[in-house]
């Protein structure tokens, strides 16, 4: 879904003259082999780890994000760093760098997919991070780092598998609820069971275990495709984040009574189907103009629409029926509703209003209405030091500033999720966003340029470099 621009004329200026002025030719010559063709190379060498032979498919603990994760941990190897696989799935490559005391920069993004993904959601992430370290340990630099430095491959940021979203990274930062280990599958395998197909043990216990120690770690560092028309716009190949949108997931079911699509009379009938189009209609209209749902009971209300003006987006993006079958009034409809805004007071109005909604329209139609609430994360703020410290990185990465040239402040708010939100409860975050063609993601259409893989590299590389 498209990013929401808040581009200060500043900032474009600086940034247009920055990348006109393009790389150093020393720059170029040293890491364009690394950061650029072999990043870009082993983007397309995972994108083709897939479960599925059609497209690309890796969700939680499917066997292609475990050859995945094998592949990133080669990697990993590969820039210099020690690995392990936790019990979450999460693939981790770390180096102590002089101070092994010291709080630890983490980096990363997920390992997994959405069904027909493109190749750079979440690699896009993990492969610039272990490209920067890599050139480093080149270099010989890796340990004179003056903290540890850990990039973590998540094993599910999309939620796919289990609805769920943020399965590594949440319980990295410690808010995963032990309950998540029993939430299971469409084919009724829990989230426990499937680390166990893949031979990881994990009991309540030790996904507590998994928690960071919040004083052990110096910030979290995302680089993550735009997956909005922003940077396109806009000329540019990297953008700093500057807060990303809270979301709610829910699953919504419609029963009514099973019937012979011939024979039942249309007033007799209790149909879900037409039920769940009405559902989904409804939704649209309220996140089209949530004004009109909201301002009818006062100040408060007309105020949470007011704020939600601009970055709420509400999407059905599943729906199921039993039996599915042509020449039937199905039983059962269920489907999947994901709704995200930066107000979190506004998204809670919302749902309010939705579910309200939901029983009037159900109740008329004389058809059992569900919702349940399958996932929360609030919107986050990235962190205004840690920002500028990336800020400062891409300037210098893709041409030299000025000090005063470095006070603007950027940039986009991300509509995506991404893991940052939830190591956003463990320790400040910040993140780089990388221009995508015509700003589509979710879709194997997702693409990259060359120059802008190795623009955000040569950025972390510069961020990395500040740390030695
Ligand atoms: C992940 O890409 C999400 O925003 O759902
Ligand atoms: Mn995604
Ligand atoms: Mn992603």
């Amino acid at each position: 879904m498209p990013s929401i621009p808040h581009l200060s004329v500043s900032l474009l200026l600086l940034l247009v003259t920055a990348c006109a002025n393009g790389f150093s030719e020393e720059k170029k010559l040293l890491h364009s082999e690394i950061l650029k063709d072999e990043a870009v190379a082993r983007l397309f060498e995972l994108g083709k780890v897939s479960d599925s032979e059609e497209f690309l498919e890796r969700t939680f603990q499917s066997a292609a994000s475990v050859r995945a994760g094998s592949l990133i941990r080669r990697w990993m190897e590969d820039a210099g760093l020690q690995t392990w696989v936790d019990q979450m799935g999460n693939v981790h490559g770390r180096h102590e760098g002089l101070n092994p005391r010291e709080k630890a920069l983490l980096m990363g993004s997920h390992l997994d997919t959405v069904i027909d993904a493109g190749v750079f959601d979440g690699a896009l992430g993990i492969i610039t991070a272990l490209s920067a370290l890599k050139v480093l340990k080149i270099k010989g630099m890796l340990g004179n780092l003056k903290r540890p430095v850990e990039v973590i491959a998540f094993s599910d940021e999309e939620g796919v598998r289990f609805q769920s979203t943020f399965l590594g990274s949440a319980a990295i930062a410690g808010v995963l609820p032990v309950s998540t280990l029993q939430v299971h599958d469409k084919s009724g395998v829990t989230v426990q069971g499937s680390l166990r197909m893949n031979s990881i043990d994990i009991s309540e216990e030790n996904l507590l275990q998994l928690k960071y120690d919040p004083e052990s770690v110096y910030g979290y560092v995302e680089v993550h495709i735009e997956q909005g028309p922003v940077l396109e716009n806009v000329g540019l190949p990297l953008g700093l984040v500057k807060g990303i949108a809270g979301q709610t997931r829910l699953k919504v079911t419609v029963k009514g009574t099973q019937g012979h699509a011939g024979t039942v009379p249309m007033k007799m009938r209790r149909d879900p189907m037409a039920g769940a189009a009405e559902l989904i209609v409804l939704l649209e209209s309220l996140c089209n103009q949530p004004e009109s749902f909201l301002s009818y009971d006062g100040q408060c209300a007309a105020s949470a629409a007011q704020s939600l003006a601009g970055s709420l987006v509400c999407t059905v993006g599943e729906i199921s029926t039993w039996p599915s079958a042509s020449n039937v009034i199905p039983g059962q409809v269920t489907f999947t509703v994901d709704i995200r805004a930066m107000d979190d007071l506004g998204r809670e109005a919302i749902i309010y209003e939705f579910s309200n909604r939901i029983h009037q329209i159900c109740d008329k139609r004389s058809v059992l209405c569900f919702v349940e609430r399958k996932h929360d994360a609030d919107a986050v703020a990235c962190d205004a030091e840690l920002s500028s410290k990336l800020r400062s990185a891409v300037y210098a990465a893709v041409g030299p500033l000025s000090d005063d040239e470095l006070l603007d402040m950027p940039v986009l708010m991300s509509g995506a999720g991404h893991d940052a939100m939830a190591m956003s409860h463990l320790t400040k975050v910040a993140m780089l966003f990388v221009r995508c063609r015509s700003g589509i993601s979710h879709s194997p259409a997702e693409h990259v340029l060359n120059d802008d893989v190795w623009a955000a590299g040569m950025a972390l590389l510069e961020f990395l470099e500040s740390l030695v």
